[in-house]
């Protein structure tokens, strides 16, 4: 017995035959287009299936399983070429959104340091070469630490020549300010090690006061040397370093005596203006220094009989200020990009 021929079923292979010669460089459409034509209500192959009734009843069973295959080979060929498609689409849209986190940012501007922070890194640069160790002492600080230590006795007017910002505390616990300078940091070094030392702090301290050329928190940069018979001799010879770094050989500095009760003698530094190559006339005061008083020393759990020191803190925003022509303090402060861009290159 020779098998059924159903020539439509025939016909309908060949022409899918044909029609899909090029499946795999079809597009969406193309294959939606043939998806329409062989498998969908209207297509070719369900219309197979309706000449079924016209069969004779044994023929019927032949007829629908080679219809069945046909549907079969179609349907998983144009399954495969969609998904094909769609494997393409994904590929190329990952490919063009692709960020690539590495590149090196070329058509960005380059950014650049704060004139403050500069400064800082240069300063610190400076003392590490003449033999200073940094050295950090707490923002947030004891009173007596902040005061007492440094000869301030308690009913002093110096506790509030300052303008203290004190911290709330409890009836009873010790009373806890933001340091009003970092000559806090005097007696941390001394407690925490031994003499001889060279040893220079910076950061920020906190005032209660706003002008142009005051803001409530600035930079200092302070220093303590303690040795058997440093004298002040050393202590000059160390600011007109680090000013002549600062402004060129040219800067001329003067002391003016002054007070703290921490140093004896005390004295207060100016910058020339003119001769440090500002265009500006007169002196600019940055800072205060002298030889550590005998009871800051003892306060440190140090012999004066034995040692000697001298401390300097200067104010970093004022000799930005000074360094760059700056007129507002809060210039340094305020994040604003026309003043911050000036800066690039400079570092
Ligand atoms: N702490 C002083 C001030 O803030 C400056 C100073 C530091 C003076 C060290 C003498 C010695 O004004």
């Amino acid at each position: 017995m020779s098998l059924p021929v159903f020539p439509e079923i025939d016909a309908a292979r060949a022409a899918w035959d044909l029609s899909s010669i090029s499946l795999a460089e079809m597009d969406e459409a193309g294959l939606a287009q043939l998806r329409a034509r062989f498998v969908s209500k209207k297509g070719e192959i369900p219309a197979l299936m309706r000449n079924l009734g016209k069969l004779p009843q044994e023929d019927r069973p032949a007829y629908g399983a080679a219809v069945q295959t046909l549907r079969e080979t179609v349907e998983g060929s144009l399954d495969a070429a969609e998904a094909a498609v769609r494997d393409a689409a994904l590929t190329l849209r990952l490919e063009r959104e692709t960020l690539d986190v590495s590149l090196d940012g070329a058509d960005s501007a380059a950014g650049s340091l704060h004139p403050l922070q500069a400064l800082r890194d240069e300063l610190l640069d400076l003392f590490v070469s003449m033999g200073f160790e940094i050295a950090d002492a707490p923002e947030l600080d004891t009173e007596w630490f902040n005061f007492s230590a440094l000869n301030v006795p308690d009913d002093h007017p110096a506790r509030d020549m300052q303008d203290t910002f004190f911290v709330e505390r409890k009836e009873g616990e010790e009373p806890v300010v933001l340091r009003t300078h970092t000559s806090n940091f005097q007696p941390h070094a001394m407690r925490d090690r031994k003499p001889p030392f060279r040893l220079i702090n910076c950061g920020p301290v906190f005032r209660c006061d706003a002008d142009a050329t005051h803001a409530p928190m600035f930079y200092q940069i302070e220093g303590v040397v303690v040795d058997r018979t440093t004298n002040f001799a050393n202590l000059k010879a160390t600011l007109y370093t680090m000013v002549r770094s600062m402004f060129g050989e040219k800067a001329q500095l003067r002391f003016r005596p002054s007070f703290f009760p921490f140093t004896e003698p005390s004295a207060e530094m100016d910058v020339d203006c003119r001769s440090a190559g500002l265009d500006r006339d007169g002196w600019m005061e940055i800072g205060g220094c002298g030889m550590i008083h005998p009871n800051v020393l003892r306060n440190g759990g140090i012999d004066p009989d034995q040692f000697q020191g001298f401390a300097f803190g200067f104010g970093l925003d004022r000799m930005t200020m000074l360094r760059h022509g700056a007129k507002d303090i809060f210039l340094l402060s305020a994040g604003d990009m026309r003043f911050l861009k000036q800066f690039r290159g400079l570092a």
